[in-house]
């Protein structure tokens, strides 16, 4: 039976591990039938609404490529553009939506507004990424992941995931982490680490799944004999300009460099990044950053994010499969 059918996807805590990895399932499928010129169309004639008031060219790219190999049609709402926010509250705009569109995309602040969506729409509503959250991108992690452990389950997998940890992508890489049975440490200074009620539910999870949780301010502690390596920008999207002083100062400890993949000891240890990275100047952004502060890369040196170790590429792609496997589990016609 398919409990994902008609289902929102808003976060990775409303999901059971087998309905996670029947998610990861499927885009291995589809993404074998798309290398192999098998497409099969299971969204054939839906109309997809993709809203986006943060910026974005994975989450987005992945979302409209998807749509499309699948058969079905979207629609871009940036961050202007709508009436979204300025003259029009997000359940009326929930309600008008889910009267055109068959399944809607949402990027934006606060987790509560996208939930709000789901509630109103009555269609399945997909959470491109919040303040808290980011669950498309945990799936992309683990297929990932997945792809570079042959033969290996997630419970047999052990990660590090250094910088903000209270951000989407800590937060969600430790909900991701906990329902699959992983290992996890989370290495940030401890005013970083994720807020302590979501811990304590994610220890409660990981207590059925077998799942160890480690948050630790200490590197080699954190990224002794680990499979992966796993770091996000220092200042998320949404949060103020003036935050990077102070970010740069308490996070530089926690860089993934050369020392840090010697520390994990484990000479085949792979680099992931959901990406944007700043990982040398060459954006006008880092170039201000490198004016500022003298620092070419930031959570990550430009060495690494080119080595061997790096697999962020592969994650990248895997956006594309994952997310299409979301929105045929929830809205497919299979
Ligand atoms: N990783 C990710 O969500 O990238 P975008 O911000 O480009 O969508
Ligand atoms: N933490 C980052 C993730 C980007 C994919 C942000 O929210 O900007």
């Amino acid at each position: 039976s398919n409990t994902l059918k008609n289902r929102h996807f808003l976060k990775l805590l409303d999901f059971t591990p087998d309905e996670i990895q029947q998610l990861i399932n499927l885009a291995f499928t589809l993404k074998t039938y798309k290398k192999s010129g098998r497409e099969q169309q299971y969204l054939l004639g839906k109309n997809i609404a993709l809203i986006f008031e943060k910026t974005s060219t994975r989450t987005r790219c992945a979302f409209e490529v998807a749509a499309f190999d699948q058969g079905a049609k979207v629609t871009y709402l940036g961050p202007s553009g709508s009436q979204i926010g300025h003259k029009e509250s997000m359940k009326d705009t929930a309600r008008v939506l889910g009267r055109m569109y068959d399944g809607i995309e949402y990027r934006g602040f606060a987790q509560r507004i996208v939930e709000e969506l789901a509630e109103f729409s009555g269609v399945p509503v997909w959470n491109g990424l919040t303040d808290e959250f980011h669950p498309t991108q945990i799936l992309a992690d683990l297929m990932t992941m997945l792809e570079h452990a042959p033969g290996k389950q997630l419970s047999e997998l052990s990660f590090a995931y250094l910088g903000d940890a209270r951000n989407n992508m800590g937060n969600s890489l430790m909900v991701g982490a906990a329902k699959m049975g992983m290992d996890i440490r989370l290495v940030a200074p401890k005013s970083f680490w994720p807020d302590a009620a979501l811990v304590s539910e994610c220890r409660k999870i990981a207590g059925t799944t077998g799942a160890r949780i480690l948050l630790t301010e200490h590197v080699d502690e954190g990224v002794n004999g680990v499979d992966f390596l796993y770091t996000d920008v220092w200042v998320s999207m949404g949060e103020a300009k003036s935050a990077w002083a102070e970010r740069i100062s308490l996070m530089t400890p926690y860089q993934v460099n050369a020392a840090v993949i010697k520390a994990t000891g484990n000479p085949d240890v792979k680099f992931m990044h959901c990406l944007p990275a700043f990982h040398n100047e060459e954006t006008t952004l880092g170039k201000e950053l490198e004016i500022a502060y003298g620092m070419k890369g930031l959570e990550v040196t430009d060495d690494v994010f080119e080595s061997a170790h790096s697999i962020v590429f592969d994650e990248a792609e895997n956006r594309m499969h994952t997310i299409k496997a979301v929105m045929v589990a929830t809205l497919g016609d299979a």
